[in-house]
């Protein structure tokens, strides 16, 4: 039996589909959702459901008992009191849990930067890291996939791509880095948790198929949206001031900046791309088939 943590977020829903349309019959599966309402009707009868958070203990307990393979993805929170809090402590339940139940695989969502000269203050991305290690340090066979910037957090902008034009960032406009649609995230982790052969503990790095600089990504953007859209580079002040304005917490607000920081100087460029680290969707695909509807919506 495979457990699903998140099914009802990007990478979780996808991840399910593609789990219901390809595993076999005598392939359980179970997910962890909070409100089993938001999961739709057809999936609902389909899957074995534990209501309730991934992160507490009882919760956990009740649904790795039985469990050959998780799919672990700590959930974002923009109010947590602190970093740790928010990424091991999220996953310490979990990973007393891997070891009570004899959990065979994990294959957990990550980041990329692990190795690199600024994984220490990056942010997210340390906390991220060090995720990792908590979860292989119970002896779980584990596979962390190493993601760079998501596609999809374009679509926190679509309300300013649709009325404006613009889309902001903090890095340089022409300074190239990989990005990775969150559909190939869930294709990379349904590999894995089908075919569990692997052993021991490492990572699998998701790394789209091309770099890209915001200046590429505009002029994509432009093309496939039918009309200009540019990119406007905020200061990390600036962006600091703008997440503090939405309420995110202070830590995880300076996280954010030390991340971005961090990704302007080298977070990203650890692991090169080749045949096993590249990833199919290219950024016009993810636009045309993702972007472009829901600018229009
Ligand atoms: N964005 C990036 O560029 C990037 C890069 C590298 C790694 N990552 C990692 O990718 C992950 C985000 O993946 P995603 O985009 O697929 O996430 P997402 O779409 O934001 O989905 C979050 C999921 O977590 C659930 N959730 C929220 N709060 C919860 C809580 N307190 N307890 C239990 N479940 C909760 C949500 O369920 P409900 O329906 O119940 O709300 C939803 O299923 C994060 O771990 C992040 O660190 C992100």
């Amino acid at each position: 039996m495979i457990v699903i943590t998140s099914p009802t977020g990007h990478i979780g829903s996808r991840l399910l589909d593609i789990l219901l349309e390809t595993s076999t019959r005598s392939e359980e599966l179970r997910v962890i959702v909070r409100d089993p309402g938001k999961l739709p009707e057809a999936i609902r009868s389909r899957v074995d459901i534990v209501t309730g958070s991934h992160g507490d203990a009882d919760v956990v307990d009740r649904a790795f008992a039985g469990a050959d393979a998780v799919f672990w993805l700590v959930p974002p929170d923009l109010y947590a009191p602190g970093l740790d809090a928010a990424f091991s402590g999220f996953t310490l339940a979990a990973a007393k849990a891997f070891t009570t139940h004899d959990v065979g695989h994990v294959v957990g969502v990550s980041a990329l930067g692990r190795g690199t000269p600024v994984a220490g203050r990056a942010g997210q991305v340390t906390a991220s890291l060090a995720m990792d290690d908590l979860i292989a340090s119970t002896g779980v066979a584990y596979r962390a996939l190493a993601n760079p910037s998501f596609m999809d957090n374009l679509l926190w902008q679509s309300i300013s791509i649709r009325d404006d034009g613009v889309f902001t960032g903090t890095t340089a406009a022409d300074l190239e880095a990989p990005m990775v649609a969150t559909r190939d995230i869930a294709a990379a982790a349904a590999r894995l948790l089908l075919d569990r052969s692997w052993s021991g503990t490492g990572e699998v790095a998701v790394l789209g198929p091309e770099d890209l600089a915001p200046n590429d990504m505009a002029h994509t953007m432009s093309e496939v949206l039918g009309r200009p859209i540019r990119y406007q580079r905020q200061s990390l002040d600036d962006f600091r001031a703008a997440l503090t304005a939405r309420g995110v917490s202070d830590p995880i607000a300076t996280a954010y900046v030390d991340m971005m920081h961090a990704k302007e100087n080298g977070l990203d460029d650890g692991v090169p791309r080749t045949d096993a680290t590249a990833s199919p969707t290219s950024f016009r695909e993810w636009c045309e088939q993702i972007l472009a509807p829901a600018v229009r919506a």
